[in-house]
């Protein structure tokens, strides 16, 4: 037996190796990590994967695919979860559990497992990949297995016990931990202080990519976003892949305070969760592709697009990345950005982050047909336009004694 574990280093699935090993006699481990721009969290993590009872280490570098096929994606959706999330825990999920189920293939591994807990999202958003792309593959889910609660683990405090006790290298203390979450998208913090909703976080201890808006500077900055068919293809003229676009917007928007947002979400499983999420770069790319979107679709199919975004935001949301309403709704969203291609200047200021010019050669802007003037448009037409949607209204109105 051998299972491909997904792997960051953490304290969550850290305790669940030594555990595995106990509870699976002869087991065989392989911890899979991916890079997907969590900062500094890999350094050393193949040593500690070792040293937490790992047989073989793989560590893959999925930056570009996390950009290009997983954020891009979602930006020509735009999708945005219960008006607030822009979903940058949810959408990584389905691409570490994608590769897990590769890494089962090359290492001839029977199961695949993760340390996510059983009261949240991530199991499910990796539990749904793994049956979508091998249902054959067994499913290993410590944190949800009744001999792993049986063992006295059942929370961050006692994990904390148990990894001392197992000698993993785990940097956690006791008091007030945060739960995070980092990849190029974004940054999540849940847990400690900001559980309750009656009570504003600590910003300075929660903020990791961004400053407040009262420590930004005082003068505001633009940048200038080119894309094409609506993915973003340069910053201020230069040609860049999806990787250094986002990890150069987080670093400009974090320094301006833009995308942090404080919400109470509804997580698939039932309950409520509080949450503190950074996402500077995909703010600035979400406001730079509405602006365009603005200019460049025709108003009947903007309006649908702006209904089914919430329909996929859900799918990411619950881990249906792989369903096929996700696919076939990204379709829709890909031939509607066929035309979203052009530039856009966004200005950042203090915690905004502002559309303030936007140009295409697919532009259906039209100045003189927008302005004030009554040539090349016929005016007297309207009145009979207006008798005619109005139709419906004026015999209703009819039917009721005059209101005023
Ligand atoms: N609540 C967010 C979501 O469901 C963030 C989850 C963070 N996950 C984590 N393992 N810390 O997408
Ligand atoms: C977890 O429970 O593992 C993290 C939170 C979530 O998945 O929603």
């Amino acid at each position: 037996k051998k299972i491909v574990l997904a792997y960051s280093g953490g304290l969550d699935t850290s305790v669940i190796l030594p555990w595995l090993k106990d509870r699976y006699p002869g087991v065989k481990l392989v911890a899979f990590a991916a890079e997907l721009g969590q900062g500094d969290e890999l350094k050393g993590i193949e040593e500690k994967a070792y040293a937490s009872g790992a047989d073989e280490v793989v560590v893959k570098d999925l930056r570009r695919e996390f950009a290009e096929e997983y954020c891009y994606p979602m930006i020509r959706a735009h999708a945005v979860y219960e008006t607030d999330y822009l979903l940058g825990t949810s959408i990584a999920r389905p691409l570490i559990a994608k590769h897990q189920v590769l890494a089962a293939k090359q290492t001839k591994a029977d199961a695949v497992g993760h340390g996510a807990t059983g009261k949240g999202n991530d199991q499910v958003r990796f539990e749904l990949t793994y049956r979508a792309l091998n249902p054959r593959l067994k499913i290993v889910s410590p944190w949800k297995d009744p001999a792993f609660l049986a063992s006295g683990l059942t929370d961050r405090e006692t994990a904390i016990d148990y990894a001392k006790k197992h000698k993993i290298p785990i940097e956690q203390s006791k008091k007030k931990i945060y739960s995070r979450d980092r990849n190029l998208w974004h940054i999540s913090h849940e847990g400690a202080e900001i559980e309750d909703p009656a009570s504003e976080p600590s910003w300075k201890n929660c903020l990791v990519m961004s400053l407040t808006p009262e420590k930004a500077p005082n003068k505001s900055a633009t940048v200038t976003l080119g894309f094409a068919r609506g993915n973003p293809v340069s910053i201020d003229g230069e040609k860049l892949r999806g990787e250094q676009i986002i990890e150069k917007l987080n670093a400009l928007g974090g320094r301006h305070a833009v995308g942090t947002t404080l919400l109470v979400e509804n997580r698939l499983v039932g309950m409520k969760s509080r949450g503190v999420y950074e996402t500077p770069g995909g703010t600035i790319l979400y406001e730079a592709h509405k602006a365009l979107e603005q200019v460049c679709l025709e108003r009947d199919l903007f309006h649908e697009k702006i209904r089914l975004a919430s329909r996929y935001a859900e799918l990411v949301y619950n881990g249906q990345w792989f369903h096929p309403l996700r696919e076939a709704l990204q379709a829709f969203f890909d031939r509607a950005n066929q035309v979203v291609t052009g530039e856009v200047k966004v200005r950042l200021y203090k915690g905004t982050a502002t559309a303030v010019e936007a140009s295409s050669p697919k532009s259906l802007y039209d100045e003189k047909l927008a302005s004030f003037a009554m040539d090349g448009y016929d005016v007297t037409a309207a009145r009979g336009f207006i008798d005619l949607y109005g139709l419906p209204m004026t015999v209703a109105g009819r039917r009721q004694p005059p209101k005023h």
